[in-house]
């Protein structure tokens, strides 16, 4: 059967038929707000391409927080700015370092509110690079023990779940047994399996101070050309121990997000990166596009593509849109 018979529009002419038939549907669970802590009392410095999005002190993230909860947001990724760097990054493995710090305050004041560190050591080294330089070039197996070293530390302090970001081979194997034999065989893994070399995380390395100071990524991240390797990726972490996976980032690789979740039986989750927040914003500070539209269709487009979790700077904004209903 066809036209006329059949009117696809039947489905489509009032909001109640199309909430009936809708197959996606956003909830403000499905959101994870990253949050980038530093050090010292009432900070909070703006970034400037990403505007809401601040750099803040415990006291601040607190508040952040609150906010996050209150809306509905069910968990944070946390992101530490240190106040020292050296060449390995020994920083992001101090006990009483800023992440270290900031998710024992946020345990304290928020018990449910869910706490998933970034472990990687970009923002912890003076060179920006993710792991210790041997002859310019980041050095995989060094790498490990220091990132084995961070995952306990945030996992001491009282962290939910680490997501190692860095890329390099075999973390995912050796953070869970780093775990394990400190009894921390119960935390989780979110492996950032797919992490590409984008240039789309511009804002975020403003926003995290971790830039390269030479060079760039494309040695340990993925190329943007590639969507079999990813999945050879995911292949690998889930072997490795993941318990979930990452694609990031999110818009460009939708079809890297939907060949995963049906090849693969972990679940997914996406990050909406800084350069895809920045864009919305700085389009709709324009008045060039409808800033919430847009933001909403984006989201809704990450989960329909396959993904269970989305990381974004418009969680909190985007759970209060859904609480009233959009
Ligand atoms: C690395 C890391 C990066 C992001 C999250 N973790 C950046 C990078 O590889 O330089 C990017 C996040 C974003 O752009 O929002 N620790």
């Amino acid at each position: 059967m066809g036209f006329p018979e059949v009117r696809m529009r039947r489905l489509r002419r009032n909001a109640a038929i199309r909430n009936m038939v809708a197959e996606t549907r956003l909830m403000a669970d499905d959101f994870i707000l990253p949050l980038f802590a530093c050090p010292g009392e009432r900070v909070r410095a703006p970034i400037a391409a990403m505007p809401g999005v601040y750099r803040s002190s415990i006291d601040g993230l607190l508040e952040t927080c609150g906010e996050a909860v209150d809306a509905g947001v069910g968990a944070v990724l946390l992101f530490g700015i240190p106040d020292a760097k050296d060449d390995e990054g020994r920083s992001g493995y101090a006990e009483d370092g800023i992440v270290q710090r900031a998710i024992a305050a946020i345990k304290r004041r928020f018990n449910d509110l869910y706490v998933i560190t970034d472990v990687c050591n970009c923002e912890y080294t003076t060179h920006g690079h993710c792991g210790p330089l041997v002859n310019g070039e980041v050095a995989n197996d060094a790498t490990l023990d220091i990132l084995a070293l961070q995952a306990l530390s945030h996992a001491r302090a009282g962290c939910d779940m680490v997501a190692p970001s860095d890329m390099m081979d075999g973390r995912v194997k050796r953070i869970r047994a780093q775990l394990d034999s400190a009894g921390f065989e119960l935390l989780p893994i979110l492996s950032y399996a797919v992490k590409y070399a984008s240039a789309f995380y511009g804002p975020f390395r403003e926003a995290a101070g971790s830039a390269p100071a030479f060079g760039d990524r494309r040695g340990y991240q993925m190329d943007p050309r590639n969507g079999n390797e990813a999945l050879r990726e995911v292949h690998l972490d889930i072997d490795e121990g993941a318990d979930m996976v990452m694609v990031k980032p999110a818009l460009s690789y939708l079809d890297v997000v939907r060949r995963i979740r049906e090849t693969s039986t972990v679940p997914v989750a996406a990050y909406n990166v800084s350069g895809e927040y920045s864009m919305v914003k700085a389009a709709a500070d324009r008045g060039w596009i409808d800033g919430k539209a847009v933001m909403m269709e984006i989201l809704t487009s990450i989960k329909r593509a396959g993904a269970q979790a989305i990381i974004t700077y418009h969680a909190v904004e985007a759970a209060k849109l859904l609480a009233v209903g959009r």
